[in-house]
């Protein structure tokens, strides 16, 4: 039973753990204290950097690889190898806290994940890996707020869809100069796409990747973007997949295209896809993937401001309709019933003023047709329509809902209401789609405008359209959220300076979005 082997192996990922004594820490890492016995490793181990994630208030998720070879494996000997970490209250490591040494597991791609505890709320914290004599770069996180804080401040960026070939990832160098809190990323961290030879960069590889290792390369080539290294190295993320991640439009265990990939060919997909996701990602080991299945669900509280419930609507939802009649069957589920009681449970009974719920996909209604009669989207939540409207309902009686959510390709920014069918309905929430950090690349914007603002009409909640390449910043305090629209002159050079495009008001008892 693969779940027996991944209860071992999560034990083991996380009792590595050490407390430093007072007198240790004028001590730390004397040359050689850990250095194995066998040949050398190559240099260059560290190639990935660093990283960090889902902060609780005494706690944070510190990530690395080891990986000399990036694009061809990592090219790491196949043995397990002691890596040394530390955390410190400052850039130069002279007050550390804590430190240990976890273990780089083949099996893992070597990747390291350690959930390091006892740490204080809401403090800035530097922290750094070492392995064979070699030094990561210096990391920068910080911890969640502590639970019984009301008010605050919280600095949230929203980004997602990040396509290696359409462009430089720029819209992270103005990220990393807002100093977000924490990043969170909603899905399309990379793309399985094939290498195209007109593509601003080209992917690597021959073909999409199926197998572990093919995933693992075209992460590795992502994270060599030296904006989103930065940012992963200055602040905490917490992330969810979408579905290129593994196949475009997959459903659960459908792929995109079931006459060209068979059942099993697509479950062994999926389980290279998850495996080589959670090696790269900051998250705890609860989302060590048990074959095809992954838990990535979950919720972080941000003191008593914000609650962020992180879905997944990929992995337990119906195959997409195909037709207008289809995306209101009552029996599509794009949830399905465990995370749908969990989400509801999180929102009937959050402690917070805020209650964040990010979604991979769009909620609020896409209608494409102009003029009479509607067309959806049935990818999105238009295309599960009962249980949208369902979850509307419930929007109405909780605390100040916001959804964060990505997929379009463009900013759209809405008024959440109970009844899309009727624009005279009450306004239940406000959602905020955080256009792209270069998917799509940069877009012809009068072509744009000309093609949607057409269709204004037909979607009066709608707030604010737009097609540049950037991503959403959130000021979350008890009184309001003051966003940001902030987007990239152009992806084409990484070098591009980023502005704020628009800025919109979300009140705190007053459901809805307004542009200032
Ligand atoms: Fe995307």
């Amino acid at each position: 039973m693969p779940g027996a082997v991944s209860r071992d192996r999560r034990h083991f990922l996380t009792a590595s753990a050490a407390v430093l004594g007072a007198a240790a820490s004028a001590q730390l890492w004397l040359p050689g204290t850990a250095r194995a016995a066998e040949t050398p490793l190559p240099d260059g181990v560290f190639s990935l950097g660093v990283a960090s994630g889902d902060p609780l208030p005494d706690a944070v998720v510190l990530w690395t690889r080891l990986a000399p070879d990036p694009l061809n494996g990592g090219g790491m000997p196949d043995r397990v190898v002691p890596v040394e970490w530390e955390i410190a209250e400052d850039a130069r490591f002279g007050k550390p806290v804590r430190r240990g040494t976890a273990q780089a597991r083949p099996e893992y791609g070597h990747s390291v994940h350690v959930d390091v505890r006892g740490l204080r709320p809401d403090r800035v914290y530097w922290y750094r890996f070492r392995v064979d004599g070699q030094l990561s770069r210096t990391g920068r996180t910080r911890t969640a707020p502590p639970p019984s804080r009301a008010g605050g401040s919280l600095r949230v960026a929203l980004a997602s869809c990040q396509n290696w070939q359409n462009g430089y990832f720029t819209p992270y160098a103005d990220m990393l100069g807002q100093d977000p809190d924490v990043v969170l990323f909603v899905g399309d961290y990379i793309y399985e796409s094939s290498p195209s030879a007109t593509a601003v960069r080209r992917h690597e590889g021959t073909g999409e990747p199926y197998t572990l290792v093919q995933y693992r390369n075209r992460y590795a080539q992502y994270r060599s973007d030296p904006h989103l290294a930065a940012m992963h190295a200055n602040a905490p993320w917490v992330v969810t997949f979408d579905d290129h991640e593994v196949d475009n439009d997959f459903a659960g265990e459908i792929p995109q295209d079931p006459d060209k990939q068979s059942h099993d060919a697509f479950t062994a997909r999926l389980t290279a896809a998850y495996q080589a996701y959670y090696e790269h990602m900051p998250v705890r080991a609860a989302a060590i993937p048990d074959g095809p299945h992954i838990r990535m669900y979950r919720r972080l509280d941000f003191g008593r401001l914000a609650r962020l419930n992180v879905l997944d609507t990929r992995q337990f939802r119906s195959d997409q309709a195909t037709g207008q009649d289809g995306a209101q069957d009552p029996s599509l589920t794009m949830l399905g019933a465990a995370q749908k009681d969990w989400l509801l449970h999180g929102l009937r009974h959050s402690p917070t003023r805020w209650n964040l719920i990010a979604s991979q996909i769009m909620m609020a209604e896409t209608d494409l047709k102009v003029g009479e009669g509607k067309l959806w989207y049935y990818d999105a939540w238009d295309g599960y329509q009962a249980e949208r409207n369902a979850l509307m309902g419930e929007f109405a009686g909780i605390r100040n809902p916001v959804v964060l959510s990505g997929d379009r390709h463009l900013t759209m920014i809405s008024d959440l209401k109970a009844d899309f069918a009727d624009p005279d309905s009450d306004t239940v929430g406000a959602e905020f789609v955080g256009t792209s950090i270069s998917s799509g690349g940069d877009q012809d914007q009068s072509a744009f405008h000309k093609e949607w603002d057409a269709r204004m009409p037909d979607n009066p909640h709608w707030k604010f359209i737009d097609a540049h390449r950037g991503y959403h910043l959130f000021d979350i305090r008890r009184d309001g959220i003051d966003a940001q629209v902030r987007v990239a002159e152009t992806v084409l050079s990484p070098d591009a300076s980023s502005s704020a495009l628009a800025r919109l008001r979300v009140e705190a008892g007053e459901p809805g979005v307004r542009l200032v």
